[in-house]
């Protein structure tokens, strides 16, 4: 299985399943002498990490990092070394036997179809490879991009779940902490509560958008053409499993203005040009203009769900199908950390791409 890479100069590679021993990434392209502990890592993945709330899956898995090469002990404490820096993440609460009754069918809005149809085998048990378990290596990667790129300040917010969109006036970062949904708004976290709570006990899920901001990315990160900072951000979110749409600044928005509102005007401030909105999402012609740099995705609704559904099965007859096993019933909450290694990882290498062209 090909692909399992991104990046160009901070270059992320990750491996692992759902059920094997333990899964993680490999940074390769990290520059030598940042100061990186395991503990920043796992402050990371602790955001992520399962079973946290009564409305995210009930798996329980410490996650757990490991840093097993890429640092050394310094007299300024741990730092990188240049070297690739491999990450690893134990699998402890791996519960395989969930899935021996779907072993033989596909699971309506999974991966399980695709997979066979390509490498004529699939991992049943959890969906291997296509299970959002990969993303934990992700994050770990995140947070070491973090550290490549320290003065820009990385975050992730659920500004919608279902037809529920954040009233943004009420936008408070500090609340993004305070609830389990990561989501800015007080007063919808409160709504959200109730509205989750009766999906979860019905058996069912829902979708959610998230929105994610970069701020203090200076103008010049990004390359026309094939290397457009906001083509590499869209592909890092749409790589997120049950993401199904990204938007960059004002989005599919933008379709709905006329030229005289949506073209961010400019007046000189003390630092050079200031922008007077920021429907461009921070980024122009591909490069970013120094506001910030604002992406949001659309995730699906979790597609294992208590209500049967009809499917067929790898003998291809008809059947129906209950998903038991544990599930996050609104997986854009878990995802919201995501977002922002996403975005972190694509940032940190545009930086060094930018270095390498440009110099410091
Ligand atoms: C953080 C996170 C957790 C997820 N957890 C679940 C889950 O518990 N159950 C489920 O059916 N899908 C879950 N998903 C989505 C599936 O992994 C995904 O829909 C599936 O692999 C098919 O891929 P696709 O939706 O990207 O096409 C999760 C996604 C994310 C980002």
């Amino acid at each position: 299985m090909s692909f399992n890479t991104f990046g160009h100069m901070f270059r992320v590679t990750t491996f692992g399943e759902s059920h094997g021993v333990a899964l993680g990434c490999v940074v390769d392209g990290c520059p030598p002498r940042i100061p990186l502990t395991v503990e920043e890592i796992q402050l990371d993945l602790d955001r992520r990490k399962p079973g946290q709330s009564r409305f995210t899956t009930q798996r329980q898995e410490a996650d757990q990092v490991k840093i097993l090469s890429g640092v050394m002990e310094t007299e300024r404490g741990q730092v990188t070394t240049g070297a690739p820096i491999a990450l690893m993440i134990e699998n402890t609460d791996q519960r395989s036997k969930d899935y021996s009754d779907i072993k033989d069918k596909y699971r309506p809005g999974h991966a399980d179809y695709t997979y066979e149809a390509k490498y004529g085998i699939r991992d049943y048990r959890g969906g291997g490879r296509s299970s959002a378990r990969e993303t934990a290596a992700r994050v770990a990667a995140g947070a070491v991009a973090r550290k490549v790129v320290p003065d820009v300040k990385i975050r992730a917010a659920l500004v919608q779940m279902g037809p529920h969109k954040i009233d943004r006036a009420n936008w408070n970062w500090d609340e993004v902490a305070r609830n389990p949904f990561f989501c800015p708004d007080p007063v919808k976290a409160q709504f959200f509560e109730e509205y989750l709570d009766d999906i979860r006990k019905s058996g069912s899920s829902i979708g959610a958008v998230i929105e994610v901001v970069a701020e203090n990315v200076p103008a010049g990160w990004g390359a026309p053409i094939y290397g457009k900072l906001d083509g590499d951000i869209a592909a890092a979110m749409m790589s997120i499993n049950a993401v199904k749409g990204v938007e960059i600044g004002a989005g599919f928005g933008a379709a709905e203005l006329r030229g005289e509102d949506n073209a961010d005007e400019m007046r000189h401030g003390n630092n050079g040009p200031v922008f007077l909105s920021n429907h461009a999402g921070g980024i122009l012609g591909g490069i970013s203009t120094g506001q910030a740099v604002v992406a949001r995705f659309a995730v699906k609704p979790t597609s294992s769900i208590l209500t049967p559904r009809r499917t067929v099965d790898r003998s291809g007859a008809e059947t129906d199908i209950v998903t038991k096993g544990r599930h996050d019933p609104c997986v854009g909450i878990r995802a919201v950390p995501v977002g922002e290694a996403m975005m972190a990882c694509v940032l940190a290498d545009h930086f060094l791409r930018h270095r390498g062209q440009n110099g410091a």
